[in-house]
């Protein structure tokens, strides 16, 4: 007869092997992150929590009567951003010395590997931009948008529409060329007639009594570093407003009546 064996205690039986140890499970670090069922965007999102975010921003109601005039925002942000992606790379072969400026722009011009290309993409994106800016504009106050509780929101647009005629001018100056010298030279002299800050406007923007070589770093200066930074803080604050109000429904439309106010008025 077979001797029985009492079963060993629970805590006492060995465990079984993990399936990556036993040889049939998973070995290469890809499988064990397939196996575990988590992708490279959870393995971020569990360490950042940042899809709330992103669902926040992204995931949002819009008004019934949204329409194509509704993208001209998000069209003049692309124009932003193709703006900056072709800045970054003339950037990489201007040279703002008065004595140089020109040449280096000829240089990228008839040199440089689709550098014809990319400059033509950001002279032609700044009149695009420009363009869009105004539509968006338009868009936003025949629908109504400026009103409560959007003021800020049109406040800040004001900033940004002004930040983007200020871009187009300063970035205008850069080739320093007879057009864009002498073109330049009459728009800061139309600045300097504004009322009360004209003529500081104007000294500001000439760095200096004349128009000459510090005028040119100025204007770098302005196009490259201070107002793209004044741009992207005043869209992300434009963004985010957006987000948080949702957008404003077209004025033409009527909210739909409950059924049972509809009742009583039949
Ligand atoms: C760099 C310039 C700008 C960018 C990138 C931008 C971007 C946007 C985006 C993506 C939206 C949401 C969707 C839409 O309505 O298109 C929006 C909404 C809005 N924008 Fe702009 N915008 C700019 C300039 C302006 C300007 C110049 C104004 C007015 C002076 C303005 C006023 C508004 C208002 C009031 C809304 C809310 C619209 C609504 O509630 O229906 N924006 N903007």
């Amino acid at each position: 007869m077979a001797k029985l064996t009492p079963p060993l205690p629970r805590p006492l039986r060995p465990k079984p092997k993990p399936p990556s140890e036993d040889g049939n499970g998973p070995t290469t670090p890809k499988e064990k992150v397939a196996e575990a069922g988590i992708g490279l965007v959870d393995w971020v999102d569990e360490r950042t929590a940042l899809s709330g975010g992103a669902r926040w921003l992204m995931f949002r109601k819009i008004p019934k009567g949204t329409n194509w005039f509704y993208t001209l925002g998000s069209a003049t942000l692309i124009a932003f951003l193709s703006q900056t992606v072709t800045g970054v790379f003339l950037a990489m072969y201007y040279d703002p010395s008065p004595t140089r400026a020109y040449d280096s722009v000829r240089h990228l011009t008839n040199d440089v590997f689709l550098g014809e290309l990319v400059r033509g993409m950001h002279k032609w994106g700044s009149t695009v931009m420009v363009i869009l800016v105004f539509l968006h504009m338009a868009r936003t106050f025949f629908w109504g948008a400026y009103k409560y509780p959007r003021e800020l929101n049109w406040v800040i647009g004001v900033v940004l529409l002004i930040l983007t005629l200020f871009m187009s001018f300063t970035g205008y100056l850069l080739p320093f060329d007879q057009r864009s010298y002498w073109a330049t030279i009459v728009g800061v002299a139309i600045n300097g007639t504004g009322p009360l800050i004209g003529p500081y406007l104007n000294d500001f923007l000439r760095a200096g009594p004349e128009f000459g070589a510090t005028t040119l770093a100025r204007f770098y200066a302005l196009h490259m570093l201070v107002l793209p930074g004044a741009l992207i803080a005043m869209i992300g604050a434009h963004l985010y407003l957006v987000a948080r109000q949702g957008t404003t429904a077209p004025p033409w439309m009527k909210a739909d009546a409950k059924p049972e106010l509809r009742q009583e008025a039949t």
